[in-house]
């Protein structure tokens, strides 16, 4: 393991608040992320979009998706600023302009694929979404027009990805792995890839290339989906947004329910 992907020092006295939620593609783990980051006046880390503005990035630059170091290199560097919206939603900026749409499109999503395999640049979006956290929990709950953050009524984070509890905030305190059927999954990325490209392939394709990703993502020797120690796994096929967020809250303090752990639920 590289150095800079050692797991993040633990926070000693007031240790803000960081819940990871884990998964694969179309699990429902940003639109749940995004809403509880706003009933719980949290910033919401989109780490997906980190890799997302980096395959953006380098599709622009023409970089060739095999040149790791080059990759690498962007990616240190990468001018990404995501920008939270009073809907909860992030705007994601490179260098300024505006990308949140153009990186969700079939292209990009394929190229991110493909980029997020490199330890050299998995290594170099960690620090920037640890940095990215950082800035915004310096931030605290006091506005701070220069970074674009709001005022929020406590320190702390909701992330999302793949390897943010396991990798990015190896203690954070509440630790998610949401899982949804792979139908259900390409139907509901069908749904969002028509609202970005206004045309989307069938399910049946969308879903075979959903197995090909998560095998990448399962089988990747650098922070790989997995299941991170001490999580809880929702399964959300069946559930519709609000359930999904009511039923994470059961588990954080001052939820509807906090000793709750639902049937369909396991600790794994
Ligand atoms: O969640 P998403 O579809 O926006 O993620 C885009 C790509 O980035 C996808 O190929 C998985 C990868 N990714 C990752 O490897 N690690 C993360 N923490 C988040 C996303």
């Amino acid at each position: 393991m590289p150095a800079d992907m050692a797991p993040a020092p633990r926070h000693r006295s007031t240790r803000p608040l960081v819940i990871t939620i884990d998964g694969p593609a179309g699990a429902g783990k940003s639109t749940a992320a995004k809403l509880l980051a706003k009933q719980l006046g949290l910033m919401y880390l989109d780490t997906g979009a980190t890799y997302r503005a980096l395959a953006y990035a380098a599709l622009r630059r023409r970089i060739d998706l095999a040149d790791r170091r080059r990759l690498a290199r962007l990616g240190r560097a990468l001018p990404i600023r995501l920008k939270p919206l009073e809907s909860g939603a992030v705007r994601v900026l490179l260098n300024g302009e505006e990308v949140t749409r153009p990186i969700r499109t079939e292209r990009v999503t394929e190229a991110a694929a493909i980029l997020a395999q490199y330890p050299s640049v998995r290594q170099a979006m960690v620090r920037l979404q640890r940095r990215l956290a950082a800035a915004s929990l310096a931030a605290g709950g006091t506005p701070s027009p220069a970074r674009d953050v709001p005022a929020r009524s406590q320190a702390g984070v909701v992330a999302e990805g793949r390897d943010t509890g396991s990798v990015v905030f190896p203690h954070a305190r509440y630790k998610f792995f949401l899982t949804a059927s792979t139908s259900i999954r390409a139907t509901r990325r069908q749904e969002e890839l028509r609202g970005v490209e206004g045309r989307a392939p069938s399910v049946a394709r969308i879903a075979r290339k959903l197995r090909q990703r998560d095998r990448l993502d399962r089988t990747r020797r650098t922070g790989p989906l997995i299941k991170p120690a001490g999580c809880i796994v929702l399964d959300t096929s069946h559930l519709g947004i609000e359930d999904v967020v009511e039923r994470l809250r059961r588990y954080l303090p001052h939820g509807p329910n906090s000793d709750c752990v639902g049937p369909e639920n396991s600790i794994c």
